[in-house]
């Protein structure tokens, strides 16, 4: 499959999981779940913004780091500039905050309400250049149902 098709047929599967439901942590829980499981990736998951930081939320795979100041790494760059962040290897992003030192490369995509981030998705791969336009399409439709 490729991953086009592989996002076409997570698509509807999400959109059944966040129909209904109301609290944005239960909806990102689940699909930080289907998402790692679907691709394989080594780290997927959410951080909300609280403050001038953002602060780890739902996720799957290993530990990571709870809290990240506003612009800094990939994820504080993408709430910086409410813009989706591919980082194609990221040992050569300057200020790139490594949590696991098996990440390569990386996609952060801003969740925005209101003309405001309130939360990111990001994901890991060990692999590098794993992510491009496709991702970046795709995963800004499925943050946007969380909302
Ligand atoms: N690499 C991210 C930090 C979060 S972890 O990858 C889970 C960054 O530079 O913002």
């Amino acid at each position: 499959m490729t991953k086009q098709e592989t996002y076409k047929s997570i698509l509807p599967q999400i959109g059944s999981l966040v129909a209904g439901e109301t609290d944005m942590i239960a909806k990102m829980a689940n699909v930080a779940a289907v998402l790692h499981e679907a691709f394989g990736f080594w780290w997927t998951g959410f951080y909300r913004v609280e403050g001038q930081q953002l602060v780890l939320g739902p996720f799957q795979g290993p530990i990571a780091c709870t809290r990240i100041p506003y612009g800094k790494g990939v994820c504080g760059t993408a709430w910086q500039h409410a813009e989706t962040v591919i980082v194609p290897n990221v040992h050569k992003f300057a200020g790139h905050i490594a949590c696991s030192s098996a990440s390569n490369s990386e996609i952060v995509v801003p969740l925005i309400s209101d003309k405001q981030v309130i939360a990111v998705l990001d994901i890991d791969s060990t692999d590098f250049g794993t992510f491009d336009e496709v991702d970046k399409c795709y995963l800004e439709q499925i943050s946007q149902l969380i909302l």
